[in-house]
């Protein structure tokens, strides 16, 4: 008999999680204004809003943050990360920032000028707003196949080359650079093929346009190509992650993510003058070039990370979960943006709450009511978060609306995923009866659904 799949490491610590009642939960996500943003983590059962710096780090890594280096200036916990950064990405010049979207606020702020344009595949929402605070557009040109959910295809995060290929004509010297996000989180925790990042940089090259990778989810990305792309099999994670940044001239980077820690990102390029503008800025907004925002024990526990989690094992467990996740869902009929993608299995609202209008939005409710049913938080990836136009202000209803199930990277078991999938079957079970959604009572102008404010649709 062949020996069934189970995951590369054992657990030494645990941290108990509590089920509640369902008249609780009625309270709190009232008083929570229907925005699960809101809840406090105790209410909270199954945590499923992010993989985001919720992961759980290695004996390795607790151990290397007992050695942490303080210093303000030049400590050796800032070279073990960037020599490893180096190591792994073949970028040489390494600026620290406290998270992800720090390293944009901090880069950006270098490059975008008002009215530029800025291409690239599903922009995530904090590079978006970074954008569009700058007065210039997040041009998404995704191939057409990612809205598409149910279309089985192995690279759904794929660059549209002839539509990137239209905005450098159109947009010429208005265009900063392209931003590619491996793997693409908006439309599905989707990867992009070698093919494409390889082709993307050969029209950059044509039209004298650098790439900045957004790589949150880099490592995630490689493993997709070392089992999705030919003449990738052989090849190890790290070996497949140099070739990925060669075609990059920079990278940001959410540590919280691909490196498993709980706070932590950064900036890497070989681009002198880049590194140079960017070292400015970053002193001003984040701290000196040699911890910006982050504690020496954490540059420590970040350089270990992204080691352990360049390895095939290490991914392998964590990217088997999410699809063990995906075939229950199949099991139950319940539709989802396919393939199961790297981080997190997406929830096809629209396809669920047929009932419910978009200008209700059906994603935002379903993370309501599977909060109800089980405690479990997800997150809405639709309608409300892709915020309105910045020039007509009208909602975007031209994205998918997606109820995102992120899976924390070494935190819960399979029985956990068990419990997931059988709460959103009573309520898929149930879906008929959900003719009503919800309208927002309150936003903000950017970035609105972390703090938007939702009333039941009587
Ligand atoms: N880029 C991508 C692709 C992301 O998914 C995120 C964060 C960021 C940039 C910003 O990084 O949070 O460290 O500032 N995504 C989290 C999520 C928040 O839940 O998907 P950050």
């Amino acid at each position: 008999m062949e020996l069934p799949f189970a995951e590369s490491w054992k657990i030494k610590m645990i941290e108990p999680i509590r089920k509640s009642t369902r008249e609780e939960r009625e309270t709190w996500i009232n008083e929570a204004k229907n925005n699960v943003f809101q809840l406090k983590s105790e209410q909270v059962y199954i945590d499923l809003i992010t993989d985001s710096g919720t992961g759980a780090m290695s004996d390795r890594q607790w151990s290397a943050m007992m050695l942490g280096d303080e210093s303000y200036a030049g400590a050796s916990s800032y070279y073990n990360m960037k020599d490893m950064i180096t190591r792994i990405t073949g970028f040489d010049y390494v600026l620290p920032t406290h998270q992800g979207r720090a390293a944009e606020n901090v880069l950006f702020s270098c490059l975008i000028k008002e009215g530029d344009v800025c291409p690239g595949n599903s922009h995530f929402d904090t590079t978006k707003g970074h954008i569009e605070s700058r007065g210039a557009i997040a041009l998404d040109c995704t191939i057409d196949e990612a809205k598409n959910t149910q279309l089985e295809i192995p690279f759904k995060g794929n660059v549209d080359i002839k539509k990137l290929e239209a905005a450098l004509k159109e947009y010429g010297d208005r265009i900063p650079f392209i931003i590619v996000t491996i793997t693409n989180n908006t439309c599905g925790g989707q990867p992009v093929s070698m093919a494409n990042l390889r082709e993307t940089r050969i029209l950059a090259n044509k039209y004298g346009k650098r790439i900045i990778f957004d790589s949150a989810r880099f490592a995630e990305n490689a493993y997709f190509i070392k089992t999705r792309e030919k003449g990738f099999e052989k090849r190890t994670i790290k070996e497949i992650c140099l070739e990925i940044f060669s075609y990059a001239d920079a990278m940001t980077m959410s540590a919280k993510k691909d490196a498993i820690v709980n706070m932590g990102g950064f900036i890497a390029t070989n681009l002198k003058e880049w590194y140079d503008a960017a070292k400015v800025k970053g002193i001003a907004y984040e701290g000196f070039t040699t911890y910006g925002g982050m504690n020496g024990r954490d540059m420590n526990a970040l350089a270990i990370g992204l080691d352990e989690n360049t390895e095939f094992d290490n991914l392998e467990s964590r990217i088997k979960q999410v699809e063990y996740l995906g075939k229950k869902l199949d099991e139950y009929g319940i539709p989802y943006q396919r393939p199961a993608g790297g981080h997190a299995i997406f929830v096809d609202a629209t396809k669920v709450l047929t009932h419910v209008p978009r200008e209700q939005f059906p994603a935002q409710t379903l993370t309501v009511e599977l909060y109800l049913e089980a405690g479990i938080r997800g997150c809405e990836i639709g309608y409300i978060l892709a915020d309105r136009d910045p020039i007509t202000r009208e909602n975007r209803f031209d994205g998918l609306d997606l109820l995102r199930l992120a899976i924390p990277r070494r935190v819960y078991t399979d029985n956990h995923m068990n419990v997931v999938a059988a709460a959103l079957k009573n309520i898929y079970n149930r879906r008929e009866s959900i003719t009503k959604g919800l309208k927002i009572v309150w936003e903000a102008d950017l970035l609105r659904h972390f703090t938007v404010e939702l009333k039941k649709v009587e």
